[in-house]
């Protein structure tokens, strides 16, 4: 580890040390590690396909034949995926009540899975593990809807009132959930501490919260392998692997 990735590390230790609330960011970036692509970086999803949004979803039956063809190729990595060391020093400082909350961008599940409880991750773009009808709300198991769709290479109706579905995900063009975006405001206020961690910030409304929790007066740290959009505004930018970064100034393995 260089001397100023070190130096680094020591001082989101003791930024952590201080804080009274902290809030933590999190993108496809902290994810990588578990073998899930993030969308940017050379490689990433973003690089081989072009992203459908929700109005061309709902309007042609070919590009939700090709939404969920992409997700189900793409769902043995989500299917399998487990939480790394990153995710594992965040729940640690979540369970040392460090951190208040965990506002995610990511629809793997993963926070959950490494033990952050569910009241307190804040999904602002859904999550990926079921999916629901668009008209009546219904849930709908994946393993039920992947034997459908391959079964009749049709997109999945809605068992109960014949609606389109389509994963708990916020697609381009969608509507954001307004329940998690105003949670996410309100942890953001409450932090004295904002951490970003694996965003590169190029999609709002999420990179508006590391916005607004500057503006109102927190420190805000980016902890991520590039240069993001929100540098020049953050106290203290971190380039290196999440994992290494995050256990070193968590003492997590
Ligand atoms: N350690 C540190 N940083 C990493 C690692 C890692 N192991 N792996 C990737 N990164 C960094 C990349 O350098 C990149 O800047 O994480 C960032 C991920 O950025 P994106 O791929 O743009 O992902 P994200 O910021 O989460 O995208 C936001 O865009 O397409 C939408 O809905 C999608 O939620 C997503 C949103
Ligand atoms: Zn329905």
């Amino acid at each position: 580890m260089t001397d100023s990735l070190d130096h680094e590390i020591k001082t989101l230790r003791s930024l952590l040390d201080a804080s009274a609330q902290a809030v933590v960011f999190t993108g496809a970036g902290i994810s990588t590690e578990s073998g899930i692509p993030d969308f940017r970086s050379p490689g990433g999803i973003w690089t081989k396909f072009k992203p459908i949004q929700f109005d061309e979803f709902m309007a042609s039956e070919e590009a939700r034949r090709e939404y969920w063809r992409r997700h189900f190729s793409l769902r043995g990595e989500l299917g399998k995926a487990e939480p790394n060391r990153g995710h594992r020093a965040v729940t640690h400082l979540v369970r040392r009540e460090k951190v208040s909350h965990v506002i995610t961008q990511n629809i793997d599940g993963l926070h959950q899975n490494a033990g952050v409880p569910a009241d307190k991750v804040i999904e602002l773009h859904g999550n990926a593990t079921y999916a629901e009808c668009l008209d009546c709300g219904a849930h709908h198991e994946l393993d039920h809807v992947r034997a459908v769709f391959e079964a009749e290479e049709a997109p999945p109706t809605c068992d109960y009132c014949g609606g389109i579905v389509k994963l708990a995900t916020i697609s381009f063009g969608q509507a954001m959930p307004e329940d998690q975006m105003a949670r996410a405001e309100q942890a953001t206020l409450a932090a004295d501490l904002f951490i970003v961690l694996g965003s590169s910030l190029v999609v709002f409304p999420a990179a508006g919260f590391p916005m607004l929790a500057k503006r109102n007066g927190a420190t805000l740290v980016i902890v991520n392998r590039e240069a993001t959009d929100l540098d020049e505004i953050a106290d203290v930018v971190i380039n290196g692997e999440l994992g290494t970064t995050l256990g070193a100034a968590t003492g997590v393995n």
